[in-house]
């Protein structure tokens, strides 16, 4: 039995101390060309490999990611496993990040910047937080845990996911006809949802016009699921007020695209979560544990969903 890893070699060697503390009777491998094949059980990556069929005894297939987009999941063969990245620092970072997109907003930092490149001096007014509502599109681990994380100021909160949820201090609406309210609902727009065919193009001119005067995005989903050209126009026709947009399709975005300089879009190069080595392998360790003593992992996808 071989747990292979496949991604650089700085998370590596932090997983390999980890496992060789924790799992010493799981042999971890780091070199694919140099592995027996048939006695890998456990794979950590980003992509699919293009020869994933060699490991023919493969039981679970970690993506090193919270996304599991990037995979094509008819190459997995359907007897494996297939798990995500949840894992505390992911988690933490996102927080980080959409409170920083939040306040940021709110505060009208992007009209701010534009106004001191102009060397102009003048207050915009402001709105107080009762005024500012946040809504969240997904409300999977990394949506509940910015909303948990915004509480705190006061802002009135909106969710939005698929299956009904309940979360305390947060409105919570699913489903298609949850979305209209949970739209009118939001000055300040977060997007966490997973890339399914779903939520490809999701946010676009249709939905932008649903969302109040002024509203405002954060994207820190995945880059196709904003249309770029509805963005721009929502914001130049001054509907939208701002953006601060973390993914985009392609990435990186080529030279000249409207992004790079638009005074209303804060633009950030997919920085806002990155897996941490010491707690990813801490998540990875606890799920192949798991797997061993008969329970799913943590994490598990389920592929009729895509996510
Ligand atoms: P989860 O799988 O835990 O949660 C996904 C949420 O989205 C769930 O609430 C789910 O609804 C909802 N959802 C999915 N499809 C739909 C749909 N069609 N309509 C309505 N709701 C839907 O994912 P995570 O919270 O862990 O991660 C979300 C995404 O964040 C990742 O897939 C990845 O793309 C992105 N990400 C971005 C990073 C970055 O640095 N920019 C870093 C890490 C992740 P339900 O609750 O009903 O299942
Ligand atoms: C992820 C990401 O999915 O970095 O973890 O986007």
């Amino acid at each position: 039995m071989t747990f292979l890893f496949n991604s650089d070699a700085r998370r590596g060697a932090i997983f390999a101390k980890a496992f060789a503390e924790d799992l010493p009777d799981l042999p971890f491998a780091m070199d694919a060309a140099a592995v027996d094949p048939d006695a890998v059980r456990y794979l950590i990556t980003w992509a699919v490999p293009e020869d994933l069929a060699r490991y023919s005894n493969l039981e679970i297939l970690f993506s090193i990611g919270a996304g599991v987009d990037q995979f094509r999941f008819d190459a997995v063969p359907a007897t494996v496993k297939v798990v995500r990245m949840i894992e505390e620092g992911i988690v933490r970072m996102m927080q980080e990040y959409v409170a920083l997109a939040v306040l940021a907003l709110h505060r009208n930092l992007p009209a701010y910047l534009a106004q001191q490149r102009a060397g102009e001096w003048r207050d915009i007014p402001q709105p107080q937080v009762q005024a500012r509502r946040i809504g969240v599109l997904g409300l999977g681990q990394l949506g509940q845990a910015v909303l948990d994380r915004l509480k705190p100021f006061g802002f009135p909160l909106v969710g939005w996911s698929r299956s009904p949820r309940q979360i305390e201090g947060v409105t919570c609406l699913h489903g298609e006809l949850g979305l209209e309210d949970m739209l009118a609902a939001s000055d300040i727009l977060v997007c966490l949802l997973p890339l399914t065919e779903e939520t490809r193009r999701f946010l676009n001119a249709e939905l932008f016009a649903k969302l109040p005067e002024g509203a405002a995005i954060v994207h820190t989903g995945r880059g196709p699921q904003l249309d770029h050209e509805a963005l721009v126009a929502a914001l130049d026709s001054g509907h939208l007020s701002a953006a601060m947009i973390d993914v985009t399709d392609p990435e990186p975005l080529p030279f000249g695209h409207p992004f790079w300089s638009h005074p209303k879009i804060i633009l950030t190069p997919h920085i806002a979560s990155v897996t941490q080595p010491a707690t990813a392998a801490r998540a990875v360790i606890d799920n192949i544990k798991r797997h061993r003593a008969g329970l799913d992992p943590i994490g598990l996808v389920d592929r009729t969903r895509g996510y």
